[in-house]
């Protein structure tokens, strides 16, 4: 199904790898003249694309998120087929498209940089170049109540994949001082109470972004795109695999978790609900617990620390 080709992309980006390849093979490979792909290539690198030439021909930089290098390091269930683009108005938007048209489960939109990406309640996610914005669709045959496992389990394979900080529930990525470093954002076409398909997102700050209160992975070592990509498809492999019962996400979402046993206000569609966090129930809601000990559960909101994240 290769329909996205002349959609929107070059075959010459399925044909690069991080090696270099020579002019000559690439020619033969595509079909096309030298001089073809010489051009082309330099057409890829006008548009944004991390392409590098030298005197043993041409390559993308080494762990960027493009096709080959992703499906080298990552061949499971979950990948199927990759769309990179070198930019994106939001990468959500475009898997979107590649469901619609009828993609099958792992198809995957990479981009480099997104001009209008978002992120939960409508807020905008900055995505300039350098850091890792993706958008995956997932079929799955799970009633509607399940989702937010799915949204559970996405934010603890992000978090073995990135392999620091934790998770503010649902679903944050923050670094070991509270900043945030990534985020998920899990959008469903439904028919009635069938979900048609999902499209899970996620963005991934590599630079330190500018605005306060974010964070960088490339702050805590040596980050690669397509490495934290990889590892993020297949710590959710199994997750996703056993679904819908939750035993297995909510304890691996736990195992990352830097919510629990810390006193919040999460401010849900129904106002503000303070308390300590305690525990996840059985569907993924927040359960939260006041100085006398009622409890709560909260299934949507924003968790804000009391007393700032100590
Ligand atoms: C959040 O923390 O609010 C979720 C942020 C999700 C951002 C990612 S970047 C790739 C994908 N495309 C988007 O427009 N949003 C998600």
């Amino acid at each position: 199904m290769r329909y996205w080709l002349t959609m929107r992309a070059d075959a010459l980006i399925y044909e690069l790898d991080e090696t270099f390849s020579s002019g000559e093979a690439l020619a033969a490979r595509l079909g096309v003249s030298r001089v073809a792909v010489h051009k082309r290539v330099r057409r890829l690198a006008e548009a944004g694309y991390p392409v590098a030439s030298g005197p043993r021909g041409y390559r993308w930089r080494p762990g960027v998120p493009a096709p080959r290098p992703l499906l080298r390091r990552y061949a499971g269930p979950l990948l199927d087929e990759v769309v990179y683009l070198a930019e994106a108005a939001s990468t959500q938007d475009a898997a979107r498209e590649l469901a619609e048209a009828g993609a099958v489960e792992g198809a995957l939109v990479v981009a480099e940089r997104q001009t209008a990406g978002r992120g939960r309640r409508g807020r905008t996610w900055l995505s300039p170049a350098g850091g890792l914005y993706f958008s995956l669709v997932l079929r799955p045959e799970l009633p509607l109540a399940a989702l937010p496992l799915v949204s559970l389990a996405a934010g603890a394979a992000l978090a073995k994949a990135a392999g620091v900080g934790g998770l503010k529930w649902p679903n944050d990525l923050l670094a070991p001082d509270g900043r945030k470093l990534a985020g998920v954002l899990v959008e469903a076409d439904l028919r009635g109470e069938e979900v048609r398909y999902l499209v899970l997102g996620v963005g991934v700050n590599f630079e330190t972004p500018a605005q306060e209160g974010a964070a960088g992975l490339a702050e805590f070592g040596d980050a690669v795109r397509a490495d934290v990509l990889a590892r993020f498809l297949a710590a959710l492999e199994p997750l996703y695999q056993s679904l819908p019962d939750p035993e297995a996400v909510l304890a691996a979402w736990k195992a990352h978790a830097v919510t629990l046993g810390r006193e919040v206000r999460v401010h849900t569609p129904a106002g503000p609900k303070e308390g300590t966090a305690v525990d996840l129930e059985a569907d993924g809601s927040l359960v939260l617990e006041t100085p006398r000990g009622k409890r709560t559960r909260v299934s949507a909101g924003d968790v804000e620390w009391i007393g700032g994240f100590v």
